[in-house]
C-alpha cells in the first residue's frame, strides 16, 4: 500500500471542468485530493451513497476533427470511459475503498502490483479524464517557458523529446499508455518501484505502461498521456497508430495544461519537502 501522505494527488479532472470554463481551471489547478467523486446527502443529512461521476471533455466532441472524430470520441468517452466509471462504482460501493479520492484508489488498489480487481476500472477512470485534458482543439506546437528548459534539458532537445515520446507510444505492445512525468525524490513510497533520491530526481521521464496501469502508482506526475489502445484510434487511423501518435503531437497537444500540470508538480513536491525536512 502506497504510504504517500503529501498532497500529490492531482485534481485536474475537477479543476478542468470547472464551470469558469477551460482557461479558469487551469489557473485553479493543483496537485491535490480530487474532487471526481461527489457525495450525494439525503434530505435527513445522512450520506446515502458516493460515486464517481462520468465527466464530460473539456470541449464538444467534434472540437477536435478532423484528428479525433465525433464518432470515435463518441464511443471513446460514452461506451469505454463510461463502462470504467459504472464498474468503479458496482465494485466499491460498500466497501473500504467507498468515500475515497480516486488517486487513493488507483494506488491503494495497484497493491505493488499484484492488483486488486477494481483497479483497472478505477486507473483507466483516471487515465481517461486525464487524456482528454492532455488535448485541446488547435493544439499541437511546442510548450515555452521553464517547462521547454526543462525539456531541452532532460531530453537533449525539443524534437528529441518528441521522437522519443511518439517511439515509447508506438513501442507500447498491445493496450496501454504514454506519458511525460515528472520524477521527483522518493522517499517514502511503498508502491512497487522505489529508487532512492538520486541526482536523476526532479527530472521530466517519458515511461510506457501496459493495460490501466498509470504513473501514479510510482509515485510520479504526470504531465502528459496518449491512450494507445486501439479503440483510441481504430475508427480514424485503423492500424496505423504511429499515424495517429503523429497528430497527436502536431495539432491536438495542449501545452497549457501540461505546463500547468509541471508547475502544479513542483509546488506539490517543494510542499512535500518542505513538510518533511
Ligand atoms: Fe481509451
Amino acid at each position: 500500500m502506497s504510504t504517500v501522505t503529501t498532497p500529490s494527488a492531482i485534481s485536474l479532472s475537477s479543476t478542468f471542468l470547472s464551470d469558469d470554463g477551460f482557461k479558469g481551471g487551469l489557473k485553479s489547478i493543483r496537485f491535490s485530493p480530487c474532487k471526481f467523486k461527489e457525495s450525494r446527502v439525503s434530505r435527513v443529512g445522512a450520506v446515502v451513497t458516493a460515486k464517481f461521476d462520468l465527466k464530460p471533455p473539456p470541449y464538444p466532441f467534434d472540437a477536435l476533427e478532423p484528428h479525433m472524430t465525433k464518432q470515435t470520441f463518441e464511443y471513446h468517452w460514452g461506451k469505454h470511459h463510461r463502462a470504467y466509471v459504472d464498474n468503479l462504482n458496482k465494485q466499491i460501493v460498500g466497501t473500504e475503498l467507498d468515500e475515497k479520492p480516486l488517486e487513493e484508489v488507483v494506488r491503494i488498489t495497484y497493491n505493488k502490483g499484484d492488483v486488486l480487481p477494481s483497479f483497472n476500472n478505477a486507473a483507466q477512470a483516471w487515465n481517461h479524464q486525464f487524456f482528454w485534458e492532455s488535448m485541446k482543439p488547435n493544439g499541437g506546437g511546442k510548450p515555452s517557458g521553464e517547462l521547454l528548459a526543462q525539456i531541452e534539458k532532460d531530453f537533449g532537445s525539443f524534437d528529441t523529446f518528441v521522437t522519443e515520446f511518439k517511439s515509447a507510444a508506438a513501442t507500447q505492445f498491445g493496450s496501454g499508455w504514454a506519458w511525460l512525468v515528472y520524477k521527483a525524490n522518493q522517499l517514502d513510497v511503498g508502491n512497487a518501484v522505489n529508487p532512492k533520491p538520486s541526482e536523476d530526481d526532479k527530472k521530466l521521464v517519458i515511461v510506457k505502461s501496459p493495460n490501466a496501469v498509470n504513473p501514479l502508482v510510482w509515485d510520479y506526475y504526470p504531465l502528459l498521456t496518449i491512450d494507445v489502445w486501439e479503440h483510441a484510434y481504430y475508427l480514424d487511423y485503423q492500424n496505423r497508430r504511429p499515424d495517429y501518435i503523429s497528430i497527436f503531437m502536431d495539432k491536438l497537444v495542449s501545452w497549457d495544461a501540461v505546463n500547468a500540470r509541471y508547475e502544479a508538480a513542483k509546488a506539490a513536491v517543494a510542499e512535500k519537502e518542505k513538510a518533511t525536512a
